[in-house]
Order: C-alpha cells, then structure tokens, then sequence
C-alpha cells in the first residue's frame, strides 16, 4: 500500500509528505507513480492479458498531464481524448497517434483538423453532424478515418446526477431513435471518408453496478443485430466506456474483471449466436487509473470555532483545486498528516480559501486538534481534481509532483501570480 503511518507522519509512495510540503509548497497535488503502475497491471491481468482482442483507453479528463500521459503510454494502453488540448497533450507524451481515440460531444472543426492531420486510431462521432464536417476534412486531406458511433442506450445508472451520462435525454451520443440512427449509420457505412468500426457507449461514473452496463450493452447488441439485418454490416469495434467506482471515504471498490467480465461473456456469447466474429472490446478508464493514485496536500490556516454550530477549519486551497465537494456534494477522508497518529478528538468542517460560502472541502471530518501550520492530505483526489482546477479568486493552480519509493519530482509547476497575467492584454480602446 503507498499510504503508510510512520513517526506520527504520513507517507505516501515512501515519501514523507511534510518534506514534500516544504520542497514543494501547498497546496499540492501528490500521485504515486507504484499505485499509478499497480492500476495499470490490473487492466493488463484482469482484462487485456484474460480476453484476447481488447484496448483500454485510459481517459485523459479524468488528469492529463504529459508526465502521466507518458506512463499511460509506456504501460501500452490507448488513450482517449476529448479536446485538441487533450490531444495536443496525448501527441506531446509521445502517444503514437494511432492509440489515440477522440471522443466529445461538439468537436470543433480545428479539433477534428488536428485528429485527421495526424491520423487519430479512432473518432468516436457523437452527434449527426461530425460524420459530414470530418467527411469533408478527410476529403481536403486526402485521408481516411476510423469511426465509432456513440449511442445514448437510455440507461440510467446510480450515481450523482450530473455523472450520469447514458441516459436518453442527455446532451452525449446518438439517440436510438429508429430514423434518426439508422440514418446515420447507412451514412457511415456509405461514406468513402470514413471506416466504421462500430458502437460506442458509456453509462456514467463512480458506478458500483454491472446492471446499467448490461442493460446498455442489450440496447447496443439489439443495434448490431438490427445492423446486421438491415445493411448486412458486420461491427467490428464495440467501445462500453468507463466509470468504474473507486474508494473516496468507505466505498468498496471491485476489480475491472469484475464488471468486465460478465460483458465480455454476454459480447461472446451474442455474437457465437450471431454467427460473427467477436469485435474488439474497448474501455475507457479514467478515475479508477489515477483516483485513488492521488491526494492533495494543504497547509491549515485561519480556524474559527462558530458556537453552537461548527468549527471551521481553512486551508490554503478549496474548490479552486477541487471543485468535487462543491460540485457534486463529494465526500472525502483527510489525515492530519503531521499528526497523523493523533486520535482524532475533533469533528470540524474543512473549508478553502475562496469567496463563496459553497468553498467546504470536507464536512463533519473527524481529526485530531489542528492548529495553522498544521498539513492535512485528502485522499483519492487524483481523479478530476487537477483536471477540473480553476483560477478563480485568482488562485494559482498547485504543483503537481509525482512520487515513487522516496524520489518525487515536479509533473507540473506552481502556477505564480505572474502567470495568471500572462495571458492579459490590455485593449485600451
Ligand atoms: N469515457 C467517456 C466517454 C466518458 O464520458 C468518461 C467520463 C469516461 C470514459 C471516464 O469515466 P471514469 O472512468 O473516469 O468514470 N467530473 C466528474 C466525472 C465526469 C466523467 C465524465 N465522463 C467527477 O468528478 O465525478
């Protein structure tokens, strides 16, 4: 395990996070590069090793860094990518571009540009409108793309609401509406730009369940079928996306062969039926590759004890580095990492540094007494902290440090005040 109590002391990765807090400064993001290494093995045993003919594509939103996204790689997954700065990230890691795979739901036409000009693996489409803007970008190019169709199955799934993904109203995918998919799919099949592999799906995020991965997976199999019949089109490719849960506070997490397997087996299963070769099977992992691989370090600040309602702890970060709490009413666990084997006499609220009442990190957290200068780390925050960082308030984005057995080093610089002006002009009209 990378989380060890030594001398009242919190290390992570064999490294002792309060040098890490003085080398580096706080607030700080740490990831451990052995817990980064342990998830990918555990795609490789429990699903790439076990099912001959499957990719996992790490999902870069969940943290893009080049640093990071050269481990993905070196580990020899794919990567998917939602944005040209994702991508544009993915190329600078040295990805070679055919393991890059390119989903979002408004790609822009410089996006798309950059994809075809460097030959992405995969385009996975997700509004009727991309196959004829990419048509004609391949046309200009004098290229040929692989595609995906990602359908909405219409499933929902138990999970905070703005997480869910794959439901029918929803703002991702191709609805399955008989005469608006079909459609499109003759459209693919016929367009000389582009080679349609398949179907692509995603219930949602922080799942526990296999159910809306099965009840999708049905919806999408009933559109192969259909597919098969109609225009005789054999897929390929069949992407079920990512969303596998991870530990925040006591959460119990399963294995990827947990929900992968009883997939693979119904995908086996209906195509021996079919009489057609199983296509390949992709993932798309994000949080559960780097979310509990990573934690925040913060140095407490100003406390006030409200009477008769709370104590109020501050620290010198907030939503501006992790918008989770705040967003979606995340929950997270804390260690007082300079007093680490301190009982924790103290139930106290954990608020950041922002102007907004909403700036509360942890709630009703029990630690030990604080006082300012003291380190608190909250953990598993790898997955959407970093990736959703803003600067409001005008608070530099932390560092990002990357730990393995007592080494660390910078992944990503502190932003400085100077940096937050670098992009100002002053239009003096
Ligand atoms: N594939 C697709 C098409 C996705 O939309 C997502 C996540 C993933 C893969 C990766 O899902 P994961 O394995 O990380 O659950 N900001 C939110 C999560 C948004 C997820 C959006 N899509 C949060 O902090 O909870």
């Amino acid at each position: 395990m990378c989380i060890e109590i030594r001398d009242n002391t919190l290390y992570f990765d064999g490294c002792d996070t309060t040098d890490l807090a003085r080398t580096y400064g706080t607030p700080l993001y740490v990831y451990s590069q052995t817990a980064l290494e342990d998830r990918f093995r555990a795609l490789h045993t429990e699903f790439l090793d076990k099912w001959p003919n499957t990719r996992a594509a790490y999902a870069a939103k969940a943290l893009c860094t080049p640093a990071l996204l050269r481990l993905v790689r070196d580990a020899g997954l794919c990567v998917d990518v939602v944005s040209g700065g994702e991508l544009t990230c993915a190329l600078a890691a040295g990805f070679p571009p055919e393991r890059i795979e390119f989903n979002g739901n408004n790609k822009l036409p410089a996006e798309l540009e950059l994809a075809v000009e460097r030959g992405v693996g995969r385009i996975i489409l997700d509004g009727l409108q991309e196959l004829p803007l990419l048509e004609s970008i391949c046309a200009r190019k004098g290229k040929k793309m692989k595609v995906l169709y990602r359908v909405t199955p219409g499933v929902r799934a138990d999970t905070h609401d703005y997480i869910i993904t794959g439901k029918k109203d929803s703002k991702f995918g191709i609805p399955l509406d008989e005469d608006i998919l079909y459609p499109a799919v003759q459209a693919a099949i016929d367009s000389p730009w582009v080679d349609l592999l398949g179907f692509h799906f995603h219930v949602g995020s922080q799942l526990f369940e296999v159910r809306p991965y099965l009840e999708a997976l049905e919806v999408v199999l009933g559109l192969v079928e259909e597919s098969w019949k109609r225009f005789g089109y054999a897929m390929t490719e069949l992407n079920v996306g990512g969303g596998f849960g991870i530990r925040y506070t006591d959460e119990a997490p399963r294995g990827y062969g947990w929900y992968l397997d009883p997939i693979m087996a119904r995908v086996e299963a209906f195509f021996r039926d079919l009489g057609l070769p199983r296509p390949a099977v992709v993932t798309e992992p994000g949080r559960s590759v780097v979310g509990e691989a990573g934690l925040t370090l913060y140095t407490v600040g100003s406390i006030k004890e409200i009477p008769g309602a709370r104590k109020y702890v501050a620290v010198d970060g907030g939503m501006t580095d992790n918008i989770r709490p705040a967003l979606y009413q995340a929950k997270y666990r804390a260690i007082a990492a300079n007093k680490a084997e301190e009982p924790c006499a103290e139930t106290v609220t954990v608020c950041g540094k922002c102007c907004e009442s909403g700036d509360i990190l942890l709630r009703d957290a029990a630690l030990p007494a604080l006082e300012g200068g003291d380190l608190l780390a909250v953990l598993s925050t790898g997955a959407y902290g970093y990736a959703m960082a803003s600067n409001y308030n005008s608070n530099p984005i932390p560092a990002v440090v990357l730990v393995k057995e007592g080494r660390s080093g910078l992944m990503v610089r502190r932003q400085t005040w100077e940096d937050l002006l670098a992009t100002a002009r002053d239009p003096a009209l």
